[in-house]
């Protein structure tokens, strides 16, 4: 079993052997490994149980690394890096041929991103070359937003998992690229549209879901254990009573529900963002056969949220 703790140096020490360690980002929990070294990287598939034609973002510990990894920065891209990083958004880039094909997964373009998280910040700085790391959970499960998630799933399968309490945003960072001279977003996440617009034309890839510059992005990708259905509260539980569900509110509180979570009452989305991994899993757990979870305001980090509670409802 993988220990848990704060030990950044051993982490670094861990890393440049070329073995894998859990890390947290404000986003998600990752799980790093060398992303210049083949056969550490092949063992983030291996643990994750993650096809290959799936690619991993590359983690950095500031903008002026990324020019070892690509072979160019488009003018736009260059500005929301200056601005947004560190934080929740990942970027496009056309690699160089350092980055590994396996990496990308045989794409022309590396995802890039500098994570925000203080203790992940310290433990690139340290190390002399970037992390690849996806989501700390076994393939098509939701990302986990704490050390105790990655334990619980990958405890087995990997050396150390670097502890920095609960994740702050608690969804994965959006990702972007150019595509015909226009910001184009490929994942709903930590960074809303509405910020990207800021600096331009926002085009939203179609079929964002089942992308082949996205190859992850299928569609059941964040499928809970239970079957999760989305919808009007109200009208499912009244559909399916007699039934044992669980359901996930935004902001209501429901009468006479055994099991229930509200996202936000106050009706937050950051505060929601937070919470919809951590409800879901917990779901998992409960002693129900169906949970019920209704769609946010489809804004801001709403409509990340609701991206991931409708890949969730597909089975
Ligand atoms: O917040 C995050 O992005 C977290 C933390 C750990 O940084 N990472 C994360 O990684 O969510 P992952 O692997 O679970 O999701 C990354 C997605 C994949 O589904 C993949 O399809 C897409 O990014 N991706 C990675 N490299 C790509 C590329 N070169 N072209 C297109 N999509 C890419
Ligand atoms: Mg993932």
């Amino acid at each position: 079993m993988a220990s848990i703790g704060k030990d950044i140096s051993l982490a670094a020490r861990l890393l440049g052997e070329g073995r894998l360690v859990a890390i947290p980002t404000e986003t998600v929990y990752g799980l790093a490994a060398n992303a210049l070294n083949e056969v550490a990287v092949l063992g983030i598939f291996k643990a994750k149980n993650r096809p290959k034609f799936d690619p991993l973002i590359v983690h950095v510990a500031s903008a002026e690394h990324v020019n070892n990894l690509v072979k160019s920065i488009p003018d736009q891209l260059e500005k929301l890096m200056i601005d947004l990083w560190p934080g929740p958004l990942t970027l496009l880039f056309d690699k160089k041929e350092i980055v590994p094909d396996l990496v990308t997964s045989g794409l022309s373009r590396v995802a890039v991103r500098m994570p925000r998280h203080p203790i992940t910040q310290q433990l690139l700085q340290e190390l002399s070359f970037p992390l690849a790391a996806p989501s700390a959970n076994p393939f098509g499960y939701v990302s986990p937003t704490d050390a105790s998630h990655v334990e619980a799933q990958l405890g087995d399968k990997i050396d150390y998992i670097l502890d920095g309490g609960p994740a702050d945003i608690g969804i994965e960072s959006t990702i972007i690229g150019m595509e015909n001279d226009l910001i184009t977003v490929y994942r709903f996440g930590g960074t809303p549209v509405e910020k990207l617009e800021e600096y331009g034309e926002v085009s939203i890839a179609p079929n964002l879901s089942s992308n082949p510059q996205a190859p992850g992005m299928l569609k059941s990708h964040y499928a809970p254990g239970k079957p999760l259905m989305v919808g009007d509260l109200d009208e499912l539980t009244e559909r399916h009573h007699g039934k044992k569900y669980g359901i996930i509110s935004f902001c209501k509180k429901y009468e006479g529900v055994d099991h229930q979570i509200t996202l936000s009452q106050d009706g937050h989305l950051d505060e929601a963002a937070r919470n919809i991994f951590g409800a879901l899993r917990k779901m998992d757990v409960e002693d129900i056969e169906v949970v019920f979870a209704e769609l946010l305001p489809e804004e801001g980090l709403g409509r990340a949220i609701n991206d991931r509670l409708r890949r969730a409802s597909v089975r």
